[in-house]
């Protein structure tokens, strides 16, 4: 069976197919030559992702999944969330995101956060949703130079380090994308979500 990840993250996709084995065979949205924007509109990560992978399906006739992330920190009622990628402006930039959210929670005592994936995977035109979570806070200053994104500024629940300092080995093990992941997998293997 083929099925498409609409991504054009070749080592996403590489590690992703490592895991479901030679039975499914992983296409890229260049594979199938789809090089245009896909849209991402939507108020929430559910529907972001819905969004993709419908657009694919529908417009592609590949049967396919589709991601979307966000950072929700509890003392800004789940900010960035869906807007976690552009929090600090159109640039994307990482350093101005998370400079952002330092400044904002200067005189809050909560930092409690958590990184939430959503995957929509589409099969012959019906949708089913996988969630990863992970919990922890956000730490008052960047630790550690590895990762991406807002990693150097959190700190999953039970551990010292932040996610910059840890290997990407032990990150996926935790991680919100590493949880939806494993459930995605587990349904493609077995049929039935967990
Ligand atoms: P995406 O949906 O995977 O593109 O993620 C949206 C945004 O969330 C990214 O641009 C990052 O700012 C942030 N993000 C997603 N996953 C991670 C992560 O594992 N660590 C740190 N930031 C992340």
């Amino acid at each position: 069976m083929e099925l498409v990840f609409a991504t054009n993250n070749r080592h996403k996709l590489e590690e992703l197919q490592e895991l479901l084995g030679s039975e499914i065979k992983l296409l890229s949205l260049g594979d199938i030559g789809c090089y245009e924007d896909i849209p991402e509109t939507q108020p929430t990560l559910e529907g972001n992702a819905r969004q993709k992978s419908f657009f694919v399906y529908e417009k592609y006739g590949y049967n396919c999944f589709a991601d979307d992330t966000g950072l929700e920190i509890e003392a800004l009622d789940g900010e960035p969330g869906v807007y976690s990628a552009r929090y600090a402006g159109d640039a994307r930039d990482s350093d101005a995101n998370m400079k952002k959210v330092l400044e904002k929670l200067v005189k809050i005592n909560s930092r409690e956060a958590r990184f939430r994936t959503v995957i929509s995977l589409i099969l012959n035109g019906e949708e089913t949703q996988f969630e990863g979570i992970v919990e922890g806070a956000i730490l008052t200053e960047k630790k550690g130079n590895s990762g991406f994104g807002y990693d150097p500024v959190f700190q999953p629940k039970g551990y010292t380090q932040s996610f910059a300092e840890m290997s990407l080995e032990q990150k996926n093990k935790i991680s919100h994308r590493g949880r939806a992941v494993e459930k995605l997998v587990n349904f493609l293997k077995s049929g039935v979500k967990n």
